[in-house]
């Protein structure tokens, strides 16, 4: 049992972030109406509950595929070499393909996908997160689509971790990861 985990403090509700995949869809989905089909990359593992909600929200056709690459592990700062763990089962040649992540902190992760991605030549390649810390970024990405930018802080729920735990939570909270 859990016992007695801190509870993280609120930056995000349940409704904010309902509200915000609404919108977000929205806007994707009048950009891509008039593609035959939408392919979504989600990155394992944190864009699972992003990817779930925005994926139904959509109104254009849409497959839905799965990358990972190494993470952060138990840490909290940024691997220095990306690894590609598992990727997509769809040939992307020609697709309209649509990278979905949980968050951009150093941009390293979106920057490496979108590099290998392109080079797997796709009809277009954009790419879309939920939350962006702007004070961390180490490289030259713009996300195409964005939810929220954050400050510098450490964020779990929607699908967000800490060593792997908060992930479930409805909303999104701020924990320091020192005190877990
Ligand atoms: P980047 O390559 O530094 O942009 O790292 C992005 C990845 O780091 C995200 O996909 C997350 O898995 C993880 N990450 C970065 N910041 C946080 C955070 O505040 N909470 C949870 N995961 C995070
Ligand atoms: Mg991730």
């Amino acid at each position: 049992m859990a016992g007695m985990e801190p509870q993280p403090a609120v930056m995000f509700t349940a409704e904010q972030i309902a509200r915000r995949v609404q919108e977000l869809s929205r806007q994707i989905s009048s950009d891509y109406a008039a593609a035959d089909e939408l392919v979504m990359v989600g990155v394992l593992r944190g864009c699972y509950i992003f990817l779930a909600d925005l994926s139904r929200a959509l109104t254009v056709r849409r497959r839905i595929d799965f990358i990972a690459v190494s993470t952060y592990g138990q840490q909290t700062c940024p691997s220095e070499s990306l690894r590609l763990i598992m990727d997509v089962r769809s040939d992307l040649v020609g697709q309209h393909v649509l990278i979905v992540d949980d968050i951009l902190d150093s941009g390293l992760t979106l920057h490496y996908l979108t590099h290998i991605l392109r080079a797997r030549n796709p009809a277009s390649l954009r790419t879309c997160v939920f939350l962006r810390k702007p004070g961390r970024l180490q490289v030259d990405i713009a996300p195409d689509y964005l939810g929220f930018d954050i400050p510098d802080v450490w964020v779990v729920g929607y699908g967000l971790d800490c060593a792997d735990r908060y992930r479930a939570l409805p909303y999104i909270g701020q924990v320091d990861p020192q005190r877990l």
